[in-house]
C-alpha cells in the first residue's frame, strides 16, 4: 500500500504531483485555518503531513498513530509541538534555505516604508489632500548611511545586512554565537552586546527565533533604551515583541515608528498600533511570493518524501530520531 499523506493547505499542483507518485495523497482545498479536530480527524490514517499555515498540537501527535513523518512548511516551527513528535519517534523537517531572501526583502521594504512613511504618502495621494506642493510635507527619516541593529545574525539577519550594505549602513548584530570571520568581514558587520545594540541603532531588526528565552525578549527596557528617532521592523515572530509595551512607546513617540509583518496573537493586532499612523503593518506574509511560495512547497514535498523513504533530509529538526533505533 502507497504511503497516505495529508496537506493542511492548497499548496499547489507541483507539490501535489511529487507526492503522487508514490504517495496516495489527500490536500486540503480550502485556505483556511485548520481546526485541530479536523486535523486529528485526518491524520487518524495518515502517514505522512505536510504542515502549511497551521499547528500542531501535542495532543493531536499523540492520537495520530500512523504518524511517521512531518515536513513543515516554513522556517519558524513555534507552530508545531517538536517535543511531541521526538517522543513519537516523528522526524520534522522545515524548508529553512527557501525563505530567506524574500523575507529580508519584506523586513526591508517596511523598514524604508516606515522611514518614508509611504502608507501615509500613499493615502495623503489617494483621499484627494494632495492640493499643493509643501516644502514640510510628509517629511521622513534617512536609511542611507544609518545604523541598522540586526537582533539576530542567523540566514535572514545576514540578508538583511547585505541589502543595509547597498544603502552604506553601519551594520551591528547581536546573537548567542559570533559569526565567522570572513562572514563579519564580508558584512562588515560588528557583533555589539544586547544593550549596545538597541542604543546605538538607528533601525532595530529582529531576527530571532521564537523560543523561551527570546518570548518577550524585546520590552519596555529595551524599548526604553532605542533613540527617540529609532525604528523597530520586525518579521520574525510577534511574541519576541512585548506588544503592549510597544504600542505605548509609539504612542508616547518614544521610539519613530515601527514596521511589523507578524503579531502576538494573530490575526489579531493590538488596537492601539491600529490606529497610529507612525506604524507600518503586514498580515504575515514574509515569505510570500510567488516564487518562493513554489519553493517552500517543492522543498517540503521532497523532504516528505525522503522521510517515508528513510533518508535524511538535510533540514532536520530533531535529528535524533534518525540517530537512535525505531520504536525507542
Ligand atoms: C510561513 C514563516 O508563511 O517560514 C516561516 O517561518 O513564518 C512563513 O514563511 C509560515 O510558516 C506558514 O507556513
Amino acid at each position: 500500500m502507497n504511503p497516505r499523506i495529508y496537506i493542511t493547505r492548497p499548496v499547489g499542483r507541483e507539490a501535489v504531483e511529487i507526492l503522487s507518485a508514490c504517495c496516495d495523497v489527500n490536500c486540503r482545498e480550502q485556505d483556511l485555518p485548520l481546526p485541530p479536530a479536523e486535523l486529528a480527524e485526518a491524520l487518524r490514517d495518515t502517514d505522512g503531513l505536510m504542515l502549511a499555515g497551521a499547528r500542531l498540537p501535542g495532543d493531536v501527535v499523540a492520537q495520530a498513530s500512523c504518524l511517521r513523518a512531518v515536513s513543515s512548511v516554513g522556517v519558524g516551527y513555534d507552530n508545531l509541538d517538536l517535543a511531541a513528535c521526538t517522543a513519537r519517534h516523528i522526524p520534522v523537517t522545515n524548508t529553512v534555505g527557501v525563505v530567506e531572501e524574500t523575507t529580508a526583502d519584506l523586513a526591508f521594504a517596511l523598514l524604508l516604508a516606515a522611514a518614508r512613511r509611504l502608507p501615509e504618502c500613499d493615502r495623503y495621494v489617494r483621499e484627494g489632500h494632495w492640493r499643493y506642493w509643501q516644502w514640510t510635507l510628509l517629511w521622513g527619516a534617512d536609511v542611507y548611511g544609518k545604523t541598522l541593529g540586526l537582533y539576530g545574525f542567523g540566514n535572514i539577519g545576514q540578508a538583511m545586512a547585505r541589502r543595509a550594505r547597498g544603502f552604506n549602513m553601519r551594520i551591528l548584530y547581536c546573537s548567542r554565537r559570533r559569526a565567522a570571520e570572513s562572514v563579519e568581514q564580508a558584512l562588515g558587520a560588528q557583533r555589539v552586546d544586547k544593550d549596545t545594540l538597541f542604543a546605538e541603532a538607528d533601525f532595530i531588526s529582529v531576527h530571532v527565533a521564537l523560543n523561551a528565552g527570546t518570548r518577550h525578549s524585546v520590552g519596555a527596557a529595551e524599548l526604553a533604551r532605542m533613540k527617540p528617532s529609532a525604528y523597530l521592523i520586525n518579521t520574525s515572530r510577534g511574541a519576541v515583541v512585548d506588544e503592549e509595551s510597544l504600542a505605548e512607546a509609539l504612542q508616547q513617540h518614544a521610539i519613530a515608528g515601527a514596521g511589523l509583518d507578524v503579531f502576538e496573537q494573530e490575526p489579531h493586532v493590538h488596537p492601539t498600533l491600529l490606529a497610529l499612523p507612525n506604524v507600518v503593518l503586514a498580515p504575515h506574509v514574509g515569505s510570500g511570493t510567488a516564487e518562493t511560495r513554489a519553493r517552500m512547497a517543492r522543498v517540503a514535498a521532497q523532504n516528505l518524501l525522503d522521510l517515508l523513504e528513510g533518508k535524511r533530509p538535510k533540514t532536520l529538526l530533531n535529528p535524533e530520531v534518525f540517530d537512535r533505533p525505531t520504536g525507542v
